[in-house]
């Protein structure tokens, strides 16, 4: 490790983040940050359980009042400050996120880029928190309706973009006036906790944003989302663990924000721009090393131009460099841990078992780290295992279509429902085709749809709710109705 490294590890904070306070576990426990890229211990951080989970509540709770009285430009006055934080100190998050996630330190530049925009949208969406004024048909009432924060919110971030999911839902809780536990993944607490630090020194009271990293996640979220002081839950993750949250959550009847899994299909037409459908393709597999829920899942191409793309993708893929996200010529990191790639390389064995074809990729390295080569599978059958399950992995399973109706056909089998990406030059084709698919999001002649200023979000099995745009910070806000009767009316 370079002595760069150390001294950014030497300088994070290590404890849970309580009350405003860092302090170690209730019971001194504490649990290993790893590299993937090498396997080595990166930090030990502290351990929440139950009774940190509920401490963490009580400080929430206790902040909560006061805190939803602050006026929304000081919300936004203390984001903006915090936008300004984080990007000044980029390059401290990005190297971080690299050594704990794995990402070259160009997408972590650009993750850091990505998160810290939430935190200046939502300070920009405070002061705009809009109520109604009306008048009942009769006309014997005034119909007032104002917004309030939720309350006190669970706020469960994964691994794969340590910053920026954290930043998407701390900043719309912030500017909503509602406080907040973030747990962060066990596999990157380091950067939360970094945030955490960034966020105090913005200016952010005590007890308004928690950090309890913990091994135990459902130790520590049980108790709490069975506790009547919460009120809210936000969750990024998998469809399997999301569905466990929302039947636990429903004790309770929390507001619930779901990010579920993806199963993106990428469909390219004969009359696509191929050149740029391949470069698209690129950034909707590649980016963040397929880790992503919105990574292109499954490729389906007019079999017209399927051979020429396949041709232009194989290409692509070879171009990408596998190697410590550090190293300056590494274009794509490690995966997380073994199990993930264990079960890419499963995926990978089950498509060729059911008859696909690998043209590039597709052995997993010798040497330490969780590496896998970026891998292009042709000739997959569209019964086969990974077009239906998620990869989160660099490789790039294709089939082919007839026609239209073959495609969207092909497109909308799956319980998942958060992203297509469509290649057409024909603007006909692309309206109907936002009317025909399944899906939350839609990216048209692009391999990148996340903004911090759209509605990021699901339908289906892929979620419940949205984050970023105005519909963000809808998802902190509770709505009251008054009913005042109008004096010059006579009942
Ligand atoms: C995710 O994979 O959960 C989020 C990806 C993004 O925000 O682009």
């Amino acid at each position: 490790m370079s002595e760069i490294e150390q001294s950014l590890l030497g300088s994070v904070p290590r404890g849970l983040f309580i009350g405003g306070e860092w302090r170690p576990a209730e019971s001194g426990a504490e649990f290993v940050v790893h590299d993937p890229a090498t396997g080595a211990e990166l930090a030990r951080v502290a351990d929440a359980a139950r009774v940190d989970g509920l401490a963490a509540l009580d400080a929430a709770s206790d902040a909560q009042p006061k805190w939803a009285a602050t006026s929304p430009r000081e919300r936004s006055e203390i984001l903006r400050r915090a936008f300004e934080i984080v990007t000044a100190r980029a390059e401290e998050f990005a190297l971080l996120m690299t050594l704990e996630m794995g990402k070259p330190l160009a997408e972590s530049r650009a993750e850091v880029a990505y998160g810290a925009e939430f935190l200046r949208w939502f300070a920009e969406e405070a002061p705009r928190i809009a109520g109604r004024y009306a008048t009942a048909p009769d006309g014997r009432n005034r119909l007032l309706v104002r917004k309030r924060p939720v309350g006190p919110s669970l706020l469960i971030t994964p691994w794969n973009f340590p910053l920026a999911m954290a930043t998407r839902k701390v900043a719309p809780a912030i500017a909503a006036g509602c406080t907040s536990l973030l747990k962060p993944a066990a596999l990157t607490p380091l950067t939360a906790l970094l945030f955490a630090q960034v966020l105090q020194e913005a200016g952010v009271p005590a007890g308004v944003v928690n950090v309890i990293p913990t091994t135990d996640p459902g130790g520590v979220t049980g108790p709490l989302l069975l506790d009547p002081r919460l009120r809210k839950l936000s969750f990024t993750g998998s469809t399997e663990v999301g569905q466990r949250l929302i039947a636990d959550a429903s004790a309770q009847v929390l507001r619930v924000s779901m990010e579920l899994g993806g199963n993106a299909p990428f469909l390219i037409f004969e009359d696509a721009d191929l050149d740029a459908a391949v470069e698209g393709a690129l950034v909707a597999k590649l980016r963040n090393g397929g880790e992503a829920c919105v990574a292109a899942n499954r490729f389906l191409v007019a079999e017209s131009i399927a051979a020429d793309f396949t041709a232009r993708l194989v290409e692509g893929m070879r171009r990408y460099v596998s190697a410590r996200g550090t190293d300056p010529t590494s274009t794509i990191g490690p995966l997380i841990d073994e199990k993930t790639r264990a079960k890419v390389a499963e995926l990978v064995a089950s498509a060729v078992g059911e008859g696909a074809k690998v043209l590039t990729g597709g052995e997993i390295p010798s040497g330490p780290g969780y590496f896998y080569p970026p891998t292009v599978l042709a000739e997959v059958p569209p019964h086969a295992r990974i077009l239906t399950e998620e990869i989160f992995g660099p490789v790039a399973p294709i089939t082919t279509f007839r026609d239209e109706d073959e495609a969207v056909r092909l497109a909308n089998a799956s319980e998942y429902g958060l992203v297509c990406f469509v290649y057409t030059t024909d603007l006909n084709r692309a309206l109907r085709l936002s009317e025909s698919l399944e899906t939350g999001m839609l990216g048209v002649n692009t391999g990148m749809v996340s903004n911090p200023a759209a509605p990021f979000g699901g339908v289906k099995q892929s979620g419940l709710g949205r984050e970023g745009g105005a519909e963000g910070i809808e998802e902190y806000l509770e709505t009251t109705y008054i009913g005042i009767a109008d004096p010059m009316v006579r009942l």
